[in-house]
């Protein structure tokens, strides 16, 4: 809305500086509607009604209305006479997204002064939203994301909903963005339904997305692993042992990992079997690596079952096998 208010002062303040001086402050007529929000490719009708004393004024009618769009003159077929006072105009498959619209008076003399002009603002009413998604961040925030659908021209405002059976979250208002995202403040709720949906709204219309419903500990993306340490052995040259602290989030669900590691001037990855790293852990031995060699490591986690998102990768750290006694005897 606060758009086409915009582009109506700029229209006034064109009819100032270029029309009549003056007029506008006493304006001779209105257009209805005043600012107008229509679908492209509609059909739109405009009327511009005289004022009495003007039409004494200026010795004039509704026959004697000039409809003007952009400045241009609106050939005669569009318009019709509906009184002695109303002109209306008639617009069929309207493609420009902002016009200017104008009522002019073709005065003694053939000089034209401006009435009235209004904005025509166009576009689309929003699509259903689709593809709605959330993930859990661990502990702190809900992250959703949706396709917002096809470009609507108009200012549309997206809301996310959240709620459960005995609260309700606070509504998330965003822009329209490919894909659009919201992120939800909540103090997290598991082993509950929560029910989200995205509404979506402008000038044209309101729709809102299909409802999923989820245990949002089945979206979550835990924080990584911290604090990973990797220490020798010095029996075996050919094992290091890894030891971390798990996320918070431990405490409520069980956990599955992915550790990888390289040779210290290797940029390959090689990845520890994940049917090893299958279960809750705060340690693990890593063998089968060549003696007296840098290695670095690095791991992420992720819901025992899968369901949900993996970690991001923690911090890397890294540790040097043992010197192979039978090779240095
Ligand atoms: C728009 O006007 C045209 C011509 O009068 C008509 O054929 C068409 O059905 C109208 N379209 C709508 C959406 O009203
Ligand atoms: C002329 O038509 C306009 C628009 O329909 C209406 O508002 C106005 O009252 C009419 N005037 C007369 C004198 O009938
Ligand atoms: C409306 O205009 C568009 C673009 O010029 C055109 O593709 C479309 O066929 C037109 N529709 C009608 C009903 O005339
Ligand atoms: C969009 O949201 C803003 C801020 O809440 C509001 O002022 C505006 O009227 C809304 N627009 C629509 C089309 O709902
Ligand atoms: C984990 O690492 C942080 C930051 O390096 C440190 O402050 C903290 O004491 C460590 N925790 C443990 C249990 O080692």
């Amino acid at each position: 809305m606060w758009m086409s208010k915009t582009w109506l002062v700029q229209a006034f303040f064109i009819f100032i500086t270029t029309e009549s001086i003056g007029k506008l402050l006493d304006p001779c007529g209105h257009i209805s509607p005043e600012s107008p929000v229509i679908q492209l490719g509609s059909n739109f009708t405009a009327v511009c009604v005289l004022k009495e004393k003007c039409m004494d004024n200026f010795h004039v009618n509704a026959n004697y209305i000039v409809w003007k769009i952009n400045h241009f003159t609106v050939p005669k077929e569009q318009y019709a006479i509906l009184n002695r006072t109303a002109s209306s105009v008639t617009f069929t498959n309207i493609t420009a997204l902002s016009v200017q619209l104008t009522c002019n008076i073709l005065t003694f003399g053939q000089i034209e002064q401006n009435v009235y002009g209004i904005t025509v603002i166009s576009g689309l009413p929003p699509e259903k939203p689709k593809n709605l998604n959330c993930i859990v961040y661990e502990g702190k925030k809900m992250m959703c994301q949706w396709d917002p659908g096809r470009e609507t021209y108009l200012e549309t405002n997206f809301t996310l909903k959240s709620e459960w059976a005995t609260e309700k979250f606070a509504d998330c208002q965003t822009k329209r963005a490919t894909p659009t995202t919201c992120i939800v403040d909540y103090s997290p709720v598991y082993f509950v339904n929560i029910e989200v949906w995205v509404e979506a709204e402008n000038a044209l219309g309101k729709v809102s997305s299909n409802h999923i419903n989820f245990d949002p500990v089945d979206k979550v993306k835990p924080s990584p692993p911290r604090n990973l340490s990797v220490s020798n052995s010095e029996e075996l040259s050919s094992i290091l042992k890894l030891s971390w602290i798990n996320p918070n989030i431990k405490s409520v669900i069980r956990l599955k990992y992915n550790i990888q590691y390289r040779i210290k001037d290797d940029s390959t990855w090689n990845q520890i079997p994940p049917e090893d790293t299958s279960t809750t852990r705060s340690s693990f031995t890593v063998q089968d690596l060549q003696p007296f060699t840098e290695y670095v490591f690095r791991m992420r986690c992720m819901k025992e079952d899968g369901k949900g998102f993996w970690s991001d990768w923690s911090e890397e750290a890294s540790g040097i096998t043992y010197e192979d006694n039978i090779i240095s005897f």
